[in-house]
């Protein structure tokens, strides 16, 4: 079996994941979350977004977060920009990189950012030239590449079309976003495949939402194929505001789990992992959704 050598984890928790919490966390365990995440040896953390705060009020305080963190060096602290406001507060707060987030659905794409496909493009054509006026790199995510919360499923030509256009424009990688968790290891080859006709697999990561409970298998059908980066979020964290019944992401202490039953190296520390997952599950009040966290004794 031909898989990579080294992953590169990029945890999505404080984002993807406290971006659906029902209740507001606090800035300060935001901040705490981001640092022991950092400490658990993860090399770019995605922890805020800049996106209007009357569609995400859990988002609001990411500046303030981005502000509070003890940043290390080597780790990129990474942000949400859907547009050129998002991008200021991105790199007013100083932010490594940033992301922009299209989809692969109309229907989505309407819901989630409030215009088509197309013109979300157009959106990000000043936000990537801005950002990369001020050196920040930009990376590009591709949503319900497998599935559509409005429309069922998606083909893999509609995914790749999205992600060679986010390229195009400059966005160093693509993630490739199972927003609704419905992918199956065959369905995601084949759409990966489609994609790295136009994208260089070594510039596509994969974002698994593991609702169906299918997201380590989705994930080492995509290292079979060369991917080598892969998103997760700490204790499952997460969901979609705007995709129905989306669950968490794939919980990073369960990849990092099968990661390194592989062989696969990724710099990231199981037991400090653990460890943050159990303080975020424990700051929110949730049981947390790593069946790994749960194995080795966390609530
Ligand atoms: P809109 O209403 O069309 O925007 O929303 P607008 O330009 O007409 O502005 C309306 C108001 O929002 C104005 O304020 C703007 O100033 C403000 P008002 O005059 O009414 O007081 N505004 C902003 N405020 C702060 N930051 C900004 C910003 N932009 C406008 N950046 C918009 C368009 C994109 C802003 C909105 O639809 C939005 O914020 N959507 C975000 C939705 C979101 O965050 N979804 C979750 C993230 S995506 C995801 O989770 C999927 C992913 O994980 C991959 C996967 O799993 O598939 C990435
Ligand atoms: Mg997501």
């Amino acid at each position: 079996m031909l898989l990579p050598k080294f992953v590169r984890m990029v945890e999505v928790g404080p984002r993807d994941g406290l971006q659906n919490e029902k209740s507001m966390v606090p800035t300060a365990v935001k901040v705490e979350l981001v640092n022991r995440l950092s400490d658990a040896g993860l090399g770019v953390v995605e922890a805020a977004s800049f996106v209007s705060p009357k569609w995400v009020p859990q988002m609001g305080d990411s500046a303030v977060v981005l502000a509070g963190i003890a940043r290390k060096p080597g780790v990129r602290y990474a942000a949400l920009t859907p547009n050129l406001k998002g991008l200021e507060g991105a790199l007013a707060a100083k932010a490594d990189e940033v992301a922009v987030f299209g989809a692969a659905s109309e229907s989505f794409s309407q819901k989630n950012i409030n215009c088509s496909i197309a013109e979300s493009l157009d959106r990000f054509a000043p936000v990537m030239e801005q950002a990369k006026a001020a050196g920040v790199p930009v990376r590009g995510y591709v949503s319900c590449v497998l599935g559509c919360p409005y429309e069922g499923e998606i083909a893999p030509q509609a995914v790749a079309e999205v992600a060679e256009r986010l390229f195009a424009m400059g966005c160093y990688e693509i993630s490739l976003g199972d927003t609704i968790g419905t992918g199956t290891p065959t369905r995601a080859q084949v759409m990966i495949a489609a994609v790295a006709e136009r994208v260089p697999v070594e510039k596509i990561a994969v974002h698994f939402h593991d609702t169906y409970g299918q997201a380590l298998a989705n994930i080492l059908a995509a290292l079979q194929m060369g991917v080598a980066v892969v998103d997760s979020s700490v204790a499952g964290l997460g969901g979609c505001p705007y995709a129905k019944g989306a669950s968490g992401n794939v919980a990073s202490e369960d990849v990092l789990y099968m990661l390194n039953g592989l062989g696969i190296e990724t710099g990231v520390d199981l037991d400090r992992l653990v460890a943050a997952g159990a303080f975020i599950s424990d700051a929110i009040g949730r049981p947390t959704a790593s069946k790994v966290a749960r194995a080795r004794g966390c609530a």
